[in-house]
């Protein structure tokens, strides 16, 4: 196994990704980040230095489960004390899995501005992956806003409250379309080279490629397609799946997937390949788009495909989205055994609450708030007065709550810890609800630490009485790390709390986990290695080594 070893400089730098100049958070001065490439067993040492001036920052490592390094997980508040301008800290853990993983900023909502990135970890050599293709490309879905995050950030906590609407781009490899004439002048400048093409996958005829598709959108779910080419799903969130033929992938913040693609068409011409925002009514967000060209004697890269870009699917179908969702199982060969049943079983509901005159998003009546100790130092130092005691509920009063209305009750602000039996099974239902304005939307929930199974997806409310453990797929589930929570339904997981340490499980909406979309587990924290004193030195943590 190797050590790669990474030196990152954190900086503000002007950037126009889709053509309106804006600062963004980069790495080495580039957003999106390097790709990291290893393979499984290797190491990873990324020596993160902030150059930001005056912001904190912190790095997480998405879909790496941090086995035995809770430390090196990156959640600023969770895991560690943020890093201040000027410091530098090491982030070293082992890639534990071969697969599609990502990173991204784990401080406040930093992540909207711009610091993220993809790793790929491929399998050692003789192990034998269960799909074969010639050649891979990476694609970074996001999306994109002109207003800065500290913007972002006033208006989520203003009273009266400010969403953060929609986005003005998306962004395919960092590179989105926006249309400058909308922008106020000297802002955007539509034929700047950085901007005014879009990215270009190359494609020889008739090889076989795998996309490594990964998703850090802010808020957006997508609907991502190449014109003319289907594609088939082999892999998700780092494990194999019975492979599926879709005509386009949705995809969620904090996903990742791989997919075949043959180049199979005309080689004289280029195609669009192009994303979408589904789920939210997309009235001013125009479809990110790249373009896929064919390495073809006479074939001119630049130009424009002579189709028009495809439209994708209407935004507020949710079936299909659902079904997508329910297509996907463990390869046969992969199927990891999960235990059969579960120690405990948590049943969250999210409910939208004013609280205090703000907005917050809540689960089972608590909105999160990280204490100014990382739980992580807090709870293995034993410092009680660190954090809330007293445990959050299992359960929310299910017998009688309509989720069809709005939180009947206000909910409470709070840094309370589910703690978990290490080596325990738990399930966890997460239930959707009408926000405040009476809608229902997409919540992708994602655990940090571990993998999940995923039992399936439910229309309504799940009744943990009745026959809804029917409904769960037992046999060959898929695990994943994020999974969505449709409009309207409920998602059912388990996971095996077998990772010492602090981990935080949370909507990857950035504006819903800064609103409180989140819960944080322990387990095992007291079989946690010395803590490395780099991650102290804020709150309670200050002095200590
Ligand atoms: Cu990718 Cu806690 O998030
Ligand atoms: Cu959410």
């Amino acid at each position: 196994a190797k050590v790669h070893h990474y030196k990152w400089d954190i900086s503000y730098q002007l950037k126009s990704p889709d053509c309106f100049e804006k600062l963004a958070v980069t790495v080495n001065g580039e957003a999106p980040g390097p790709t990291i490439r290893a393979t499984l067993g290797d190491t990873i040492v990324v020596d993160v230095h902030n150059k930001l001036e005056t912001e904190n920052t912190a790095i997480h490592w998405h879909g790496i489960r941090q086995i035995g390094t809770p430390w090196a997980d990156g959640v600023a508040g969770v895991t560690q004390c943020p890093i201040l301008p000027g410091e530098t800290f090491t982030y070293k853990f082992v890639i534990d899995r071969p697969g599609t993983y990502l990173y991204h900023a784990h401080y406040g909502m930093q992540r909207v501005a711009g610091l993220n990135g993809m790793i790929v970890v491929t399998v050692p050599e003789g192990f034998v992956e269960p799909f074969s293709y010639d050649e891979e490309h990476t694609v970074l879905l996001g999306d994109w806003w002109h207003k800065s995050v500290y913007e972002q950030a006033t208006g989520l906590s203003a009273n009266p409250f400010v969403f953060v609407t929609e986005p003005q781009s998306l962004l395919i490899n960092g590179r989105g379309m926006f249309n400058c004439s909308l922008a106020p002048s000297g802002t955007c400048n539509a034929s700047r080279p950085d901007c005014a093409l879009p990215t270009l996958f190359t494609a020889v005829p008739g090889k076989t490629y795998l996309l490594r598709i990964g998703s850090l959108t802010s808020l957006s779910s997508l609907y991502f397609e190449i014109e003319g080419h289907p594609m088939m799903v082999v892999e998700a969130d780092g494990h194999y799946v019975r492979p599926f033929a879709v005509r386009g992938l949705f995809i969620y913040s904090g996903e990742t997937y791989s997919v075949l693609v043959k180049a199979d068409q005309d080689p004289r011409r280029n195609y669009w390949a192009a994303s979408h925002v589904v789920g939210r009514n997309p009235s001013q967000t125009p479809s990110g788009k790249a373009v896929v060209s064919y390495a073809f004697n006479g074939n001119n890269p630049w130009m424009p495909p002579p189709t028009a870009p495809p439209a994708g699917p209407p935004w507020n179908n949710t079936a299909i989205r659902v079904d997508q969702s329910r297509a996907i199982f463990a390869h046969p060969h992969f199927v990891e055994p999960m235990p059969a049943r579960a120690d405990r079983t948590l049943l969250f509901l999210n409910t939208q609450n004013r609280i205090d005159g703000h907005i917050k998003w809540t689960i089972n009546g608590v909105s999160l708030m990280f204490p100014a100790t990382p739980y992580l130092v807090a709870m293995k130092r034993g410092m009680k007065d660190a954090y809330e005691q007293r445990p959050p509920p299992d359960m929310y009063d299910h017998m009688s709550h309509d989720i069809s209305a709005p939180a009947p009750t206000n909910g409470t602000v709070g840094s309370p810890v589910y703690r978990l039996a290490l080596g325990s099974v738990v399930d966890v239902v997460l239930q959707n609800s009408n926000m405040l304005n009476n809608k229902s939307e997409t919540h992708p929930w994602h655990l940090h630490g571990h993998d999940f199974w995923v039992l399936g997806y439910g229309e309504g409310k799940f009744n943990p009485a009745a026959d809804a453990w029917r409904l769960l797929n037992v046999r060959d589930p898929i695990m994943k790390n994020t999974v969505p929570l449709h409009p309207d339904g409920w998602t059912a997981v388990r996971f095996r709390a077998d990772n010492p340490g602090v981990w935080l499980f949370h909507c990857h909406v950035e504006a819903h986990v800064f609103m409180g979309m989140g819960v944080v587990f322990e387990e095992g924290v007291e079989r946690v290695g010395r803590l490395p004193s780099s991650i102290m030195g804020c709150g309670r943590s200050k002095g200590l080594h």
